[in-house]
């Protein structure tokens, strides 16, 4: 595959510090992200801070101190989280910064002077949690709203509203006729759903109830939606310019997006508003929309009234981890492609002991101290014999291929984790200690050979997921862990010395029950 690759996560609200949910959607987007690197040759990952609106205004108010000010200290906070869980973005977009403020203002212009935009009255029901109008027909039984259970405020004001309306055909026909649009397909239905009752959109609010945001060039009374704002930075952090004939080169190699990575709670603004706003700026579409489940920890629903909301340092930290991986690779197997994912102490160290330490490091290890006690580190000429499970291995990098077209993060891993059980079965029925001890040395060493063969396929597969565990191993191999995945069969391990005792480490030590105890 040489085509481009461009993917982008949803931008997190700065009112907060990243918890395990942010850092879930992050850590898929990096792993897809990472997988197609072995694939494209032109790649970018962008990420970022959505930091205006009424939210905002309020916590910043709340805690005397100015929007500006709140948001430079939890974007700071937001990007040391991301540098902790090693996620490789190209780019990091801010939405107050100057060069995505004047973009907006410009997208903003150019719909009012096509008509797209238009000036009108209204009176409507704000849920300053969602950011966003709700009709009375969404509300609870108590009238609150339903993912905040708070009562929304009536809102009555002289907005700007966008023609949602004149898109809606075209975007229903869009979905149905691209039934990978939207990932995982189940949620198609529900956009689909969603369409038939849509209305036009209020896109801009008073100043004088909103006053942290971009406001119209061409009528100062009014602030540009949050919304429009957040969702336009997917193009402004590319460089688009809506008054240019000719994009520059970035923005034409990347623009339409590969796959957009979101949340399932915000669907309704990616597959509906995003899309007819690229309609109306006559823009391609983006090629998937990828949307995630949520994480639960212990089965409960994150909040701060419950005071059950985890970041990633905290499980990091309690776990004594140096680095990111095993969270990494627990988490993005954690949930199926779309469905929801939960996070325990418990599972997690059961899973990462069971994968990473012992299906994964202790085959290594295990093989490489039989290789230096037998053959002083070296693979012989004669050791070079594909068995089938290197055909097995070939296979799995196929399977692994198919689910990342798919987005399937965990599925994929279960592959490569199925290609590791069928690895330890190998060595335990050919029993490569007793081979040698018997003397049937070269038998020995090509059932040793194989191994590595396989352990090499598998850093390389599970790279994505456990960058730093994957590089120790190819160290130890001495493979070369950037390669591209159609290469990789024709990389195989040479004939030479390649270890010695005292450079064999474990890749990754068993998690100790304690520190789970010690957490909080
Ligand atoms: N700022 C908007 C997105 C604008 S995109 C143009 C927003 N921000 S958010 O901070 O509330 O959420 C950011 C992302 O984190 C969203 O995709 C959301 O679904 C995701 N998650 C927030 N909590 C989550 C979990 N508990 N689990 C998984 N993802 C969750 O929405």
């Amino acid at each position: 595959m040489n085509e481009n690759f461009y993917i982008t996560t949803a931008i997190d609200y700065v009112n907060g510090k990243a918890h395990i949910g942010h850092a879930f959607e992050k850590i898929i987007t990096d792993v897809i992200y990472r997988h197609f690197k072995q694939r494209c040759d032109k790649t970018m990952f962008l990420t970022g801070t959505d930091e205006h609106g009424i939210k905002i205004q309020k916590t910043a108010k709340s805690l005397n101190i100015s929007p500006m000010e709140l948001c430079n200290q939890n974007v700071e906070a937001f990007q040391n989280s991301w540098k902790l869980l090693d996620i490789n973005y190209d780019k990091f977009i801010r939405t107050t910064s100057h060069e995505h403020k004047e973009i907006v203002q410009k997208i903003f212009e150019k719909l009012l002077k096509q008509g797209d935009i238009y000036k009108h009255s209204y009176k409507g029901l704000y849920c300053n949690g969602c950011e966003c109008f709700l009709n009375e027909k969404d509300l609870t039984e108590d009238g609150l709203c339903p993912n905040h259970l708070t009562k929304p405020e009536v809102v009555e004001e002289e907005n700007y509203f966008f023609k949602l309306t004149k898109y809606k055909d075209a975007i229903i026909n869009h979905i149905k006729s691209n039934p990978d649009f939207i990932i995982p397909s189940f949620r198609a239905n529900e956009v689909l759903n969603q369409l038939e009752n849509i209305e036009d959109i209020s896109v801009s609010r008073s100043i004088n109830n909103v006053s942290w945001g971009i406001p119209v060039l061409s009528d100062d009374s009014q602030i540009i939606y949050v919304w429009i704002d957040a969702l336009s930075n997917y193009i402004t952090a590319l460089g688009y310019d809506p008054d240019k004939e000719e994009q520059n080169e970035t923005f034409t190699t990347f623009w339409p997006a590969s796959c957009q990575v979101i949340g399932k709670d915000i669907l309704k603004f990616h597959s509906i508003y995003w899309i007819a706003l690229l309609m109306a700026l006559d823009l391609p579409l983006p090629k998937h929309i990828l949307a995630h489940g949520w994480i639960t920890i212990d089965e409960t629903k994150m909040s701060k009234s419950l005071g059950n909301v985890l970041s990633p340092e905290n499980i990091l930290k309690s776990f004594e981890l140096q680095k990111p991986d095993a969270f990494r690779y627990y988490i993005s197997s954690c949930a199926n492609c779309g469905k929801d994912g939960n996070y325990s102490d418990i599972d997690f160290k059961e899973k990462v002991n069971a994968d990473l330490a012992n299906n994964m490091g202790n085959l290594l290890n295990r093989s490489l101290n039989i290789l230096v006690k037998y053959f002083d580190g070296e693979i012989k000429d004669e050791f070079i014999v594909e068995d089938e499970i290197i055909k097995t291995a070939k296979k799995t990098v196929n399977k692994v291929v198919e689910n990342f077209d798919k987005f399937q993060v965990a599925e994929a891993a279960f592959e490569i984790m199925t290609l590791l059980n069928a690895a330890n079965k190998y060595i335990n029925d050919k029993a490569p200690w007793s081979l040698s001890k018997n003397g049937d040395l070269t038998q020995a060493g090509v059932v040793l050979y194989n191994v590595f063969e396989v352990m090499r396929y598998v850093s390389v597969l599970i790279y994505p997921y456990c960058p730093n565990i994957a590089s120790n191993i190819a160290k130890q191999l001495k493979t070369n862990i950037n390669i591209k995945l159609y290469d990789l069969d024709k990389n195989n391990i040479k004939a030479g010395k390649i270890i010695t005792k005292d450079e064999i480490t474990p890749v990754f030590l068993r998690l100790d029950s304690e520190f789970a105890q010690n957490k909080k």
